[in-house]
């Protein structure tokens, strides 16, 4: 098997101080990557900094011989973004790999959730990748080479109780890696997403640790790296991954069925009589963008 490396690569992970990211960080390192260890520190509901977290991480690599930089800065201000890359750049000249990784937790249900909790789940998960993956885009367009991986949750893709904001932003990261992928294609820049399920102390206490055993965030690991190689050319995927399971998840749209005819406007007993084949999802499948959508409609709008 040809070993899949990362000589000469550099490689930005966000979050990395800690839980999955510190695991991609020493699996990047293992693999020949220069790695930049952003994490700001502080706790799992973002409140505190600490640059230990980073710094620590880069102790162990260096440990082993592995490349590696510590970045403090929050993923969550477009100055912070920059700044991340900007630390690649001074210390290893380009960027090939970033991974959106960085996560806090505010899990509250609806009515008990504050504008502030929102503002920093939706800033660390949503904002943050939008603002390392920016900066990150501009090098990678001018070298023509890149590889974005985003973050979501399974608690995003099919719904959790008592997380809005958490799912809110994890649906969020999932529209922003189409904007990647599509404005990627042309560069060699590929976006893809995963859902990852690992013990870390996000879930210590949401699983029992029998379980959390099972979880190792090292498991995460391969796939992000597979699709971090220069050989994956997928983008706009998304992955579900924990405990050694992997496999892919869409966002599907069914053919339905054409009731109207462009004239006349349907009345809702008409939605109600044909409610089986609307919420029908024979046939769905993934559509590379909302053009696609158009063929469905086909008959109405030749
Ligand atoms: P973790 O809490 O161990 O790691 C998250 C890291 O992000 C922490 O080290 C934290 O300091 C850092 N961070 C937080 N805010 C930051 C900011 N503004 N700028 C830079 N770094 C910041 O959690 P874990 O489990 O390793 O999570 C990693 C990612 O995986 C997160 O995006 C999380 O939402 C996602 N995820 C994790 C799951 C799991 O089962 N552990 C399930 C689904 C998604």
């Amino acid at each position: 098997m040809d070993e899949i490396r990362f000589d000469d690569q550099v490689v930005v992970i966000t979050g990395a101080g800690s839980g999955i990211g510190r695991a991609y960080a020493h699996a990047f390192a293992a693999r020949g990557a220069q790695v930049v260890v952003n994490d700001l520190g502080g706790r799992r509901d973002g409140t505190g900094d600490a640059h230990g977290a980073a710094d620590k991480v880069v102790e162990e690599l260096a440990a082993y011989g592995g490349q590696a930089v510590a970045s403090y800065d929050s993923v969550a201000t477009l100055q912070g973004g920059e700044s991340i890359i900007a630390t690649a750049e001074a210390h290893f000249g380009r960027v090939d790999v970033l991974v959106n990784n960085a996560g806090v937790l505010r899990d509250k249900s609806l009515l008990k959730m504050v504008e502030e909790d929102w503002d920093t789940v939706v800033n660390v998960h949503l904002k943050g990748a939008f603002c390392v993956s920016r900066a990150a885009f501009a090098l990678m367009k001018k070298s023509g080479y890149g590889r974005i991986i985003n973050t979501t949750s399974g608690s995003g893709l099919y719904g959790n109780f008592g997380q809005a904001a958490y799912m809110a932003a994890k649906m969020g990261v999932v529209g922003l890696m189409h904007s990647l992928a599509s404005e990627g294609a042309k560069y060699n820049v590929t976006c893809n997403t995963i859902a990852p399920v690992a013990a870390s102390r996000m879930t210590d206490d949401v699983m029992p640790p029998e379980l959390l055993e099972k979880f190792k965030p090292e498991f995460i690991a391969p796939l992000v790296l597979f699709l971090a190689s220069r050989e994956n050319q997928e983008t706009g995927m998304i992955f579900n991954c924990a405990a050694g399971w992997f496999s892919r998840s869409a966002i599907c749209c069914a053919p339905g069925l054409c009731i109207g005819d462009t004239k006349r406007t349907i009345p809702p007993e008409e939605i109600r009589e044909h409610w089986e084949a609307i919420t029908s999802l024979a046939d769905a499948a993934p559509l590379n963008s909302v053009i696609d959508s158009f063929g469905f409609m086909e008959p109405l709008i030749r």
